[in-house]
Order: structure tokens, then sequence, then C-alpha cells
């Protein structure tokens, strides 16, 4: 599939997500009195814990991003349109439960767009400036080298918890083993097409069932790094549905574009 084909895919991926953010988002949410059955979700993956991931941010247009600095949420290029000033989207912080009373609610000031995206350079990341920092919430730091572009990672969403399923109300997690840009081109389809230095690949190639999904979209994939703090390597990009065999999920190479989103946070 050329470029073109392939982004337009993935534009129409996104707005069926931004439409089931508003409409489903919300909707989905077992009271916590019930017994829960068993928690299976991101895709394949558990419930995470109040404060565990404490910089992941929902947005409102049915994507997720993570805390960089105290007044900017690191997202995906695809969730949103463009560079320039912009007060529509509203960031969800400090919950796990985006129906709590104590989630932290911080409006958009300004998109920061990466300008490659979406060219053969790759490079699915954008920033969102906050109207005001908010405090109390740690920030997750970008790998800048590709030292942990291996092992285990985890990622974590509000998006489906099964191919075409419901929004999520409480934050997901899972486990995703890298998978090499080789193993990854040669699952085929939109696979083929794989930008070695823009992007890397998770899952469990040959049995599928663990994946973010449509709605966890811009979201982080991190690691612990040398000192046992974690450190974000991906940004939650594409797939070719959820969870199946032979088809990874596609994230952002975070430590190819440190450098140009450390430059454009400090200009915003
Ligand atoms: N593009 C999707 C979104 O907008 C993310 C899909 C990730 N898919 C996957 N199989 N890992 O939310």
């Amino acid at each position: 599939m050329d470029i073109k084909r392939r982004f337009s895919l993935l534009k129409k991926t996104l707005i069926a997500v931004a439409a089931a953010g508003t409409l489903a988002a919300l909707a989905t949410a077992p009271p916590a009195a019930a017994a829960q059955p068993p928690s299976t979700d991101v895709v394949g993956g558990t419930r995470a814990a109040q404060g565990e991931f404490p910089w992941m941010v929902r947005l409102s247009m049915g994507c997720g991003g993570a805390l960089y600095t105290p007044q900017i949420v690191l997202t995906a290029a695809h969730c949103v349109s463009r560079t320039g000033a912009n007060t529509s989207i509203t960031a969800t912080l400090g919950v796990v439960d985006l129906q709590s009373g104590s989630a932290k609610k911080v409006k958009s000031t300004y998109v920061h767009r990466s300008p490659t995206y979406p060219t053969s350079t790759g490079g699915d990341w954008a920033l969102i400036k906050l109207a005001s920092p908010v405090t109390g919430i740690a920030t997750l730091p970008i790998a800048t080298t590709t030292a942990y572009n291996n092992g285990t990672f985890t990622v974590a969403g509000w998006g489906a918890a099964s191919e075409g399923g419901a929004q999520q109300r409480y934050l997901l997690k899972a486990n995703v083993p890298f998978v090499s840009d080789s193993t990854c081109k040669a699952q085929g389809g939109s696979y083929a097409d794989l930008i070695d230095s823009a992007e890397i690949c998770a899952g469990n190639v040959n049995s599928g069932g663990v994946d973010t999904c449509q709605g966890d979209s811009g979201g982080p994939m991190f690691r612990r790094d040398a000192n046992n703090a974690w450190i974000q390597v991906g940004i939650v990009s594409w797939g070719e549905g959820c969870a199946r065999a032979h088809a990874p999920g596609v994230y952002a190479e975070v430590s190819t574009f440190a450098t140009a989103i450390k430059n454009a946070a400090a200009g915003l």
C-alpha cells in the first residue's frame, strides 16, 4: 500500500475514534460496587492503579497522551489536524477513572503538529500546550537514544478493549514485547511500508491477543530505564485491526524525534 493510502486509512480510523470518543467514552463504565468481570483491556490488559502512571492524559478528541512538561502533552500527529492556536481540546489528567470528581481538566491553547507527518520521513507526534501548568503530576521523560528500543514495553489507554469495542472509563494497561523492524515488515500489507527510523513495532507477532487499539492513539509506550525510572519510547500510532496475530502495534519511534520534540516544546 502506498503511503498516501495508508494515511488516508488512518484518517478514517481517527474520525471513527473521535466519534466513538465523544459518544461512548464515558458511557461504558461498570459502577464500582458490583463484582468486576476479569478485566481484560487495552486489548488483553488489566486496570491500572490510581497513580501508577500519573502522566497519562486523556484528550477530548478521543486520543491519549503523556504529560511531557507540566504544561505540554505529547500525543500523536494523527490526533490533531494542524499547527496553530487551538482552544478546542480538553485534557483530563490525574485519574484512572475519567468520571472521577478529582480529575483535573485543562483546555488547550496551542497545537504543534510534527512537520514531517505524514511524509516519507514519518513522525507521528504532536505537542499540545495547556492553558495552565498542572501541579503535582509527574511528567514522563522521553528516550533520547535508541538504547531502550528493545525488551518489554508497557502501554496504557482508555481506548477500545477489543477491536471495534467501546472506549473505556478506566485506564487499562498491558505489556507488549518489542518486534524488530524486519519482523514487523515481514507481516506484509501496510507493515511492508514501515518507516524503520520513524516507527517501532510491539506485540505478540505469532499469537496476537495484547495490543493498543482505537482511542489509545497518542498515548505512550514506555519501559524502565537504567535507573528503573519510566521512559517513553513510543507513541501509539496504528495497526491492522487490534491484537491480531501477525499484525503488531506500530508506534512512533520517540528517540528519533526526541530533539525535534524538545526544540518544539521549548518554543511553545
Ligand atoms: N490509530 C488508532 C487510534 O487512532 C490506534 C490504533 C492502534 N492499533 C493497534 N493495533 N495497535 O486510536
